[in-house]
């Protein structure tokens, strides 16, 4: 049981200057929930922000009362605030909840690391942005009995840009409510919003001390549009190899190791990195190669001592993985996720339609296979809500080295297709699937799913 207070508060950021925020609880990321397998958790959320909000548990198995659907709206506890957000879109089905609401979440899931983010219609961007994001830990006992790095070598790495104006207030600059009712006007970030500064746990480019021993990196790409492809390397330019060992939705089957990882908005990666043959006094630094200037630049290890070093990757991690097959699937659906004209103005598009509540665009059976084609322009990290999938294929090719295990976001390139199988299981009721640039989302990229 938890009680998380949404509220405003500031942190020293940048050197020098407060930055206001919102939060959970006062901190930015916030706090980080720790959980077992099968047990629930009750978190109740008190909203003492001036603005509605949603909380989603973005990764979770979660009854969908509790999935954080955008007109699910808690409203402020103190400020009175009339409308329900959105473009005045009406949606019967809404459960609004004043001040406070109380979320259950069974985790009755494989263990990974999940995050809890802001999920409002129409606000989802700008409210993760002034930091409504926070990492919840799902552990169980065979994952603990394997021997990955752990403890003080374990460390989850939320990593997100923003940008900061000279006072040192987060600088979002499609946000004005006045000017967001006007079609049109958030035409300039239409790609989404990025920013200069690389936090990671909230810490602009931070440098954490290690030994010269093997750590667990538990990556979230929480920015709300920016990609990455990431790499470790070394002061004689050498890259340490990224042996992975799980996805979004927990272990893989076995290691999978890269030389560079593309992470994009919403993915979790689960790394080991060694840094046994870095000297003492050496540093790593965790470099965006998509990034320029500072923006290639995300963190860095110094390594400060040699120590013993207990821990292991075994050659299988999870025996259990879920290997659907084609032949499993009881429907192929075909999505497009493309720009197009929406409200007048131009927006985000899945099959040629804007996200509308009283829509359902998709009705699944529970305990259904299915197989989805996505297509997409750009860039576009699609997520599907309750269930974990597998990537079956990219672009008519086999998936690539990272579309390994189990999946909750897919990451589409410009102009690719691929195709992802899951089985729609675990609760029936209104779920979503989106695109998880976040603005792509607020500007129409998200549509139902109602499993039956
Ligand atoms: Cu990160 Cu709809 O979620
Ligand atoms: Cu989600
Ligand atoms: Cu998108």
């Amino acid at each position: 049981r938890y009680t998380i207070t949404q509220r405003e508060a500031s942190a020293e950021i940048l050197p020098g200057v407060r930055t206001p925020l919102w939060t959970y609880e006062g901190t930015f990321p916030g706090p980080t929930i720790e959980s077992r397998r099968g047990r629930p958790v009750v978190v109740t959320h008190r909203n003492e922000l001036p603005v509605p909000t949603v909380v989603h548990l973005h990764g979770g198995r979660t009854p969908a009362d509790s999935d954080g659907y955008p007109t699910d709206l808690v409203l402020p506890a103190r400020h009175p605030h009339t409308g329900h957000g959105g473009h005045g879109m009406h949606d019967p089905r809404a459960v609004i909840s004043r001040g406070t609401r109380r979320y259950t979440f069974p985790l009755d899931q494989r263990p990974t690391l999940l995050w809890y983010h802001d999920h409002r219609m129409d606000f989802t961007a700008p409210a993760i942005w002034y930091g409504l994001a926070g990492l919840h830990i799902v552990r169980d006992d065979a994952e603990e009995a394997l021997g990955l790095p752990a403890g003080a070598r374990e460390l989850p790495l939320m990593i997100a840009d923003r940008a900061f104006d000279a006072g040192g207030n987060l600088a979002y600059p499609a946000l004005d409510p006045t000017l967001s009712e006007r079609p049109g006007v958030r035409e300039p970030y239409l790609a989404g919003v990025l920013g200069d500064v690389i936090l990671v746990n909230g810490a602009p480019w931070p440098v954490h001390e290690v030994d010269a021993a093997r750590y667990r990196l538990r990556v979230l790409n929480a920015s709300n549009a920016r990609h990455y492809e990431l790499e470790a390397v070394g002061d004689d330019g050498r890259r340490l190899p990224l042996v992975q060992v799980g996805a979004d939705q927990g272990l893989l089957a076995a290691p999978v190791t890269h030389r560079s990882l593309p992470i994009a908005p919403a993915e979790r990666y689960d790394v080991v990195v060694d840094f046994a043959d870095v000297p003492v006094g050496g540093r790593v630094r965790l470099r965006n190669r998509l990034g320029s200037g500072r923006t290639r630049d995300v963190m860095a290890f110094r390594v400060a001592r040699r120590a013993a070093d207990g821990s292991r990757v075994p050659r299988v991690l999870a025996a259990d993985l879920p290997e659907w097959r084609r032949s499993d699937a009881v429907r192929v659906r075909d999505f497009s996720f493309r720009a197009g004209r929406m409200r007048g103005g131009h927006g985000w598009l899945i099959g040629g339609l804007p996200f509308d509540p009283a829509r359902t665009d998709v009705t699944a059976r529970l305990g259904d296979v299915e197989v989805w084609r996505l297509v997409a322009d750009v860039h576009h990290p699609v997520h599907l809500h309750l269930v974990g999938f597998r990537v079956l294929s990219r672009g008519g090719r086999p998936p690539l080295p990272h579309d390994a295990g189990l999946k909750d976001t897919v990451s589409l390139r410009p102009g690719e297709s691929a195709e992802i199988i899951t089985r729609f299981d675990g609760h029936r009721g209104r779920y979503l699937f989106h695109c998880h640039n976040a603005e792509h989302e607020d500007m129409g990229m998200m549509a139902n799913l109602e499993i039956v």
